[in-house]
């Protein structure tokens, strides 16, 4: 049987991740789909019980704004704008819409006007909603009404007079809206009529029964990064068919310092076998030279796939490759061509990389209708370690784009050093739980200091610590100079070759995090 579920139609918000999973953690699916693409006769076949259109950074009256089919209208599906979705439906219908006279980001107070409508069930009179909008909604079209306004902005929610279509100027997903977990519940049961059908308890017994069936007496084979993602599915799997899974970590040379000996001491604890590659010098032969960072890239995808590859080979009776994919590196892939923040087998992988040899193997992707933060709570509830489940993304091609310029052993082993004692001190300050990633990269360019009354000429090195949401923007984390001043002063006294540290205080955009 198909389960109920919510379409979400992205038109660029960075809170649509969010709608959606709002909506999961009530307990009903979503799937979100980049507003064009899907067709209408493509919405139609997959049934869904309602239709949000989210926000977006767009203006309607824009020459190409991204707009859909009106038709969407006359589907008899529960439809839900929200933000830009709200100006798109008024658009659509041929309401009017302009940039508002008062920007408003952040606290309003909504007032409702119609305490009877279904989308503000139980919902008080006078609530605190997030606004961020520079459009607003100035005249509705007719067959909508007014439910509810803000001092700022005088058609802040509306509905449709005889059709299940609402829409809100403010968002309700974000947890600063303080009744908008009841709107979207309003909306997704009384509305929909959704039944609930998204449970994580469920999740992972249901899975590791449908691999034991799938799988059943053959072997799979793994790239284990010991990311989250690598780690969980893994798991997973080794639950489900034992040691007919070989985890294959490759150790590119590139890794921090601890993360070999790390993730080995894990395993072997949770009894949960992985092969260790040593393939550091193969990697660093291959990078010899090589200054140009989307070259760097290529290198150590395609030296990782052929190593890989070059392992799976020797197991007999092969029949299944596992990947760590969730379905935000689904959505990110198909929809917005973004970086994957995951581990190295999927974004070598999964963008068209994979060898032809590994292709006739059946995928499996345990995870992979997941979002990131479910993937942890199933690994909190398999007993996986905080340090796993917590632990920052680490990109796939490792310190070999933190190393700008030329790759030699000798700045990756300074490197290592420098992301080490940064590592050590963000757990000494409580720091490392309050940013979500923090390292080290190591300029091509020195710069002369003094060390106990001795002139050097050393390697300068950045300090890079950002907080986000979903790694698409990013600020950088403010810290406390005492920790910035330890982090540094550690870093040139202790590690031979780095004399100087700057810290990035840039957002992303117009940077990205990092710097290769
Ligand atoms: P940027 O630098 O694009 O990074 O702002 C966003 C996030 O993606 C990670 N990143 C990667 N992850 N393979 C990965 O698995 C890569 O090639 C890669 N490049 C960037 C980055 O660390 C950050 O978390």
């Amino acid at each position: 049987m198909k389960k109920d579920f919510i379409l979400i139609l992205d038109f660029g918000s960075q809170y649509s991740h969010m709608i959606a999973r709002r909506i999961r953690d009530i307990g009903v699916y979503t799937l979100l789909y980049h507003y064009n693409e899907i067709s209408i006769s493509h919405i139609i076949s997959k049934k869904p019980k309602g239709v949000i259109l989210s926000g977006g950074p767009f203006s309607v009256y824009e020459k190409n704004s991204p707009l859909i089919s009106k038709k969407i209208f006359q589907l008899n599906i529960p439809i839900f704008g929200i933000c830009y979705g709200m100006q798109l439906i008024s658009f659509l219908f041929g309401g009017n819409i302009q940039k508002s006279k008062f920007k408003e980001y952040g606290k309003s107070y909504l007032i409702i006007d119609h305490s009877n409508n279904n989308l503000f069930h139980g919902i008080p009179n006078k609530s605190v909603v997030w606004m961020s909008h520079f459009d607003e909604v100035k005249n509705i079209p007719r067959e909508f009404k007014v439910i509810g306004h803000t001092s700022y902005c005088d058609i802040a929610a509306f509905s449709h007079i005889n059709k299940d279509i609402y829409a809100v100027q403010f968002h309700p997903e974000v947890k600063n809206t303080e009744y908008g977990k009841s709107m979207l519940k309003n909306f997704v049961f009384h509305i929909c009529k959704c039944n609930s059908n998204w449970k994580l308890n469920n999740f992972v017994q249901k899975t590791i029964d449908n691999i034991k069936k799938r799988v059943n007496q053959k072997k799979v084979v793994l790239g284990f990064s010991g990311g989250v993602d690598s780690f969980v599915t893994a798991y997973i799997i080794h639950k489900a068919i034992g040691n007919s899974l070989n985890c294959i970590f490759v150790d590119t040379g590139l890794l921090l310092k601890t993360e070999k000996e790390k993730i080995s001491f894990l395993c072997k604890k949770m009894h949960f076998p992985i092969k260790i590659i040593n393939a550091k010098n193969h990697f660093l032969s291959k990078l010899i030279g090589i200054t140009d960072p989307e070259k760097k890239r290529k290198i150590i995808g395609e030296e990782f796939i052929y190593i890989f590859q070059k392992e799976s080979e020797k197991i007999k009776n092969v029949e299944f490759l596992a990947q760590g994919t969730i379905y935000s590196d689904i959505i990110e892939s198909s929809v917005f061509s973004r970086t994957s923040i995951s581990d190295s087998i999927k974004s070598h992988h999964n963008v068209g990389g994979i060898p032809k040899t590994l292709m006739k193997l059946k995928l499996i992707e345990p995870l992979k209708e997941l979002f990131k933060d479910e993937v942890r709570k199933i690994g909190e509830k398999l007993g996986l370690p905080k340090e796993i489940l917590y632990s920052h993304p680490f990109p796939g091609p490792g310190l070999g784009i933190r190393i700008i310029g030329e790759i030699n052993e000798k700045k990756i082993s300074i490197l290592k050093e420098a992301e080490n004692i940064l590592l050590q001190e963000l757990k000494n300050y409580n720091i490392y739980d309050s940013v979500n990633q923090a390292f080290i990269l190591l300029l091509p360019v020195k710069s002369v200091g003094v060390k106990g009354d001795k002139r050097t000429y050393e390697y300068a090195a950045i300090l890079r610590v950002i907080n986000t949401e979903d790694f698409m923007t990013a600020t950088f984390s403010h810290l406390p100079y005492d920790f910035l001043e330890k982090v540094s002063s550690r870093i040139t006294n202790e590690v031979d070759g780095i004399n100087r540290i700057a810290y990035d205080i840039t957002s992303k955009p117009p940077s990205t995090i990092e710097w290769e």
